[in-house]
Formats: C-alpha cells, structure tokens, sequence
C-alpha cells in the first residue's frame, strides 16, 4: 500500500475504536504511541496480547509491533512528547438519565494541555454529544501555558465492531470538524494512503457539524432497523414477509438494502447509548428528539415480543427447560455489552425456566453476568432435551448445525428464530414449529 510521510501519533486509550485506528495508521507507516491508565491492558500489550476479540487485528499489532510502530505506555507525557496528532479515544460511557459522561473526555484533555511541547493537533475520535469539541478546546487553553500553540478538530470514527479492520481501511468517508486549515491539511496527509485506496471522501465541516454527523448516522441506522421491526410486526398481523418487503424495499437507491434486518433489535456499545445520548443533548438544548425516543421504545420492545413468542410456544414458562443459541448483541464478537439476548434470557429466567446457552465466542464475558444459566459445550448439547430452541444472534455456525439431528435432540420441535436465520418453508418441511420475526 502507498506510504505517506510518516506521522508521530498518540492514542489516548485503548479500547475499540484507539486500537484499531492505532494499529490501522501504524500499517500505512504512522508510528504510533498508545497511552492507557489501565496498566494490566499495557502490559498484556506489550507481552503482544490483543485484549479485545477483533478480526486481524491481533497480526495488525504484531505487524505494527514488529515494524517498531506501535509503543505502549501509561503516561500521557511520554506519550503526547513527540506527537504531532494527538486522538482522544478514551470511553464516554452513559449515565443513569442516558447523558454520556464525558468526564474522561475532560481528564484527558487536561493532561494533554499540561504536556503540549509544540504544535499539535488534538482529534477527538470518542463518540461524543455536539459542542463536546468547543469543551476541549477550552480545556486545553485553561490548562496549558499558553506558549504552545494547537488545533482541536473532531474526527469521528465510523467502524463496526467484526470489521473494524476493513471499514477503518476502506471507509465510506472520512469526516473532519475543524476551524484550522493547517490541522485539517495534517488530518488529511496522515489518512492519505486510505483516501488514495478507498476514494472516500475527505469531509471537512466546523467541529459540532462533525459532531452531529456521527450522532445523527448512528441514530438513523438505529430508526431504519427499528422501522423494519414496526413493520416485521404489521407482517406478523396479516401474514406478509418482512424480508421480501425489506428486499424490495432495498431496491430503491434512496432506501438501501442495509440495516433493513428484523429481529430483536440492536444492541451493543454504540446504538443504545448513542440514541439516548443523542436524544439528551437535543433535550438540553430545547427539543423535545420524539422520533428517536419512539426508535428506543420500539427497540426494547422488540426484546419483550420474543419472550410473548416464547411464552405463546409453550404456555407456562415455570420448569420449562429452554436452549438459546447466541448471546454476543451480533455474530463475530464476544461482546455482549447491551445484547438483547442478556435481557431476552433474564425474562426467561425470571419466569422460572431453566436456560441452557450456548455462544460461539461470548460464553466467557457472559459467565460473568448471567447467573442461574447452564453453559453448553455445543449449539447441538445446548438442545438435546429442551422444550424449545430460541436464536438471539445469527451465528454462520447455528445454519450449518444439522437440523434432522436437532429435531430428533430437542424435546418438542420448536424453533423460536429473533434474526430470521431459518427459513419457514423449509423448517416447517422438516417438522418443526417455527416462529420468526416478521417472516
Ligand atoms: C455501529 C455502526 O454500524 C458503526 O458505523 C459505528 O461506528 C459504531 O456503531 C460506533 O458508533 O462505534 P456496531 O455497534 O459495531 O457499529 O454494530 P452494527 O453492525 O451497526 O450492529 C448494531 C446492532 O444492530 C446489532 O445488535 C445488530 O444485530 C443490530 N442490527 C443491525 C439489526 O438488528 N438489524 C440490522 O439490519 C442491522
């Protein structure tokens, strides 16, 4: 891949979206200083473990690691000293009232202030309410000495968890909120090489334009998916197929196929929190977001219909015994931070059915926070004797799993599908009793 002129980068945390970026500028020959006050996330980086299930990017920082690209450290100085590109990428996790709590944001960029050396460029990469920015900017000029000078700009990120490697790397567009010329021109030679392959767009914008790009995406995702839930229950009433509606749907540029899946709703660290901290900052600054709380309702919703359609297979839920397939909020992750399946099993569990899970990478983190639960070796040791099989995250595996043996290990042949994995027709052909969503 082409190389651009090699650029000294600090990441402020790293979690998701700072190791990621770190590891992705660090293949196009940036080289890179991540910072963490976590020192057990340093050190196990610095033994060359990943501590987050991402695909590729375990060989990404050993490749980083093994150019001499990617430094770890705990110390903002250390880390900030020779960069000219500082990211904050640290959490900005929700309150009780769904507010994002930004006091991480803040401490962060205290001890950049306190550390500038020279000019610098701080991006804020972390998900964060519109006019975030403007609180950096005056905390960096309270809290440093006035003799060095910096920008600040926001530079959303808009990778997916499962491919964050191949959407930071091929990206739809590249968004850069700044009022500074010079730190837009830096921002822009240092993702040149994924410009030149992706011939993504190079947006730049004032900074709470930035801002809102990113809110305002996620929260239109989160509606489309909530709009195909509204309509996958309208299908349910009168018998149409929501993935044929979805299909045609998709069709039309204006629409799109993407993001049209029914099921149990959307899960995970960034829709949830992001409608609802979209929703608290519109509320702050006098709007009442109707549309985007009616979005969030619908969501939840969805995760209580599934228990109804549980509870209409099998009458009483007291003593029954039922597998769920999936509990990671989508495939090819271990994070069940938000998943829908975690409250979908709570319910079960709280109306005195036995669960029986089984998850190809989550079962770790979920022994964690799912008590009272039995964790099976297998999709198929998960059914052997259930009243009923329930998916909540559409593993690829779960459709290889053989279903004549599946019929023949469950007690009753019931299949309670919340991702529209299966097919009616054919379940239906195979002798089971099939419930999806919409479909
Ligand atoms: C999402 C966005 O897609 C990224 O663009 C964004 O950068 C990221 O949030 C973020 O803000 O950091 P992610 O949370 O990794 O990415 O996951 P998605 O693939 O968007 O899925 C989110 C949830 O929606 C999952 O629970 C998934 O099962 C659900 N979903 C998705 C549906 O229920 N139906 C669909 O059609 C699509």
């Amino acid at each position: 891949m082409a190389q651009s002129k090699s650029i000294n980068v600090c990441i402020v945390g790293t979690g998701y979206v700072g190791l990621v970026t770190g590891a992705c500028l660090a293949s196009i020959g940036h080289n890179i200083w991540f910072v963490d006050s976590d020192r057990e996330k340093i050190d196990a980086l610095l033994a060359g473990n990943v501590p987050i299930y991402e695909p590729g990017l375990d060989s990404l920082v050993a490749e980083g690691r093994k150019n001499k690209l990617l430094n770890f450290t705990t110390s903002i100085p250390e880390g900030v000293n020779e960069a000219e590109v500082v990211f904050i990428c640290v959490g900005t996790p929700p309150r009780a009232t769904g507010e994002a709590d930004l006091v991480y944001v803040e401490q962060a960029s205290k001890e950049i202030a306190r550390n500038l050396n020279g000019y610098k460029v701080i991006a804020e990469k972390s998900t964060v309410p519109v006019q975030t920015g403007k609180r950096i900017e005056l905390t960096l000029t309270r809290n440093n000495d006035g003799n060095h000078p910096f920008d600040v700009a926001s530079n959303p990120e808009f990778l997916r968890e499962g491919s964050a490697i191949a959407d930071t790397m091929n990206p739809d567009r590249i968004v850069v909120g700044t009022n500074s010329p010079r730190a837009a021109d830096i921002l822009r030679n240092l993702y040149q090489p994924i410009l030149e392959r992706s011939k993504a767009p190079y947006i730049v914008t004032d900074m709470q334009t930035a801002e809102l790009i990113k809110h305002a995406s996620n929260a239109f995702l989160a509606t489309k998916i909530s709009f195909i839930n509204v309509v996958a229950n309208i299908c349910e009433r009168t018998g149409a197929d929501v993935r044929k509606v979805a299909e045609s749907m998709g069709y039309d540029k204006r629409i799109g196929r993407a993001f049209l899946d029914a099921g149990i709703g959307y899960g995970g660290s960034c829709f949830p929190k992001d409608v609802e901290a979209f929703i608290h900052i519109a509320g702050q600054l006098g709007y009442n977001f109707e549309l985007l709380k009616a979005v969030a309702k619908i969501n939840q919703q969805q995760r209580q219909n599934l228990v109804d359609k549980v509870r209409d297979a099998l009458w009483n839920l007291e003593g029954k015994q039922i597998a769920v397939w999936g509990l990671a909020f989508k495939p090819n992750t271990d994070d069940i931070r938000n998943a829908p399946a975690l409250d979908i099993v709570a319910s079960l569990l709280k109306e005195g059915a036995h669960v029986k899970v089984y998850d190809p990478a989550a079962m770790e983190k979920a022994a964690e926070v799912l008590k009272d639960t039995h964790f099976s070796s297998s999709a198929l040791d998960a059914a052997q004797d259930c009243d009923c099989l329930v998916v909540l995250t559409e593993w690829d595996e779960f459709s290889l799993v053989d279903k004549q043996k599946l019929k023949e290990l469950l007690k009753y042949p019931i299949v309670i599908d919340g991702r529209n994995m299966f097919d009616r027709k054919e379940m239906e052909k195979l002798g089971f009793t099939y419930y999806g969503v919409g479909a």
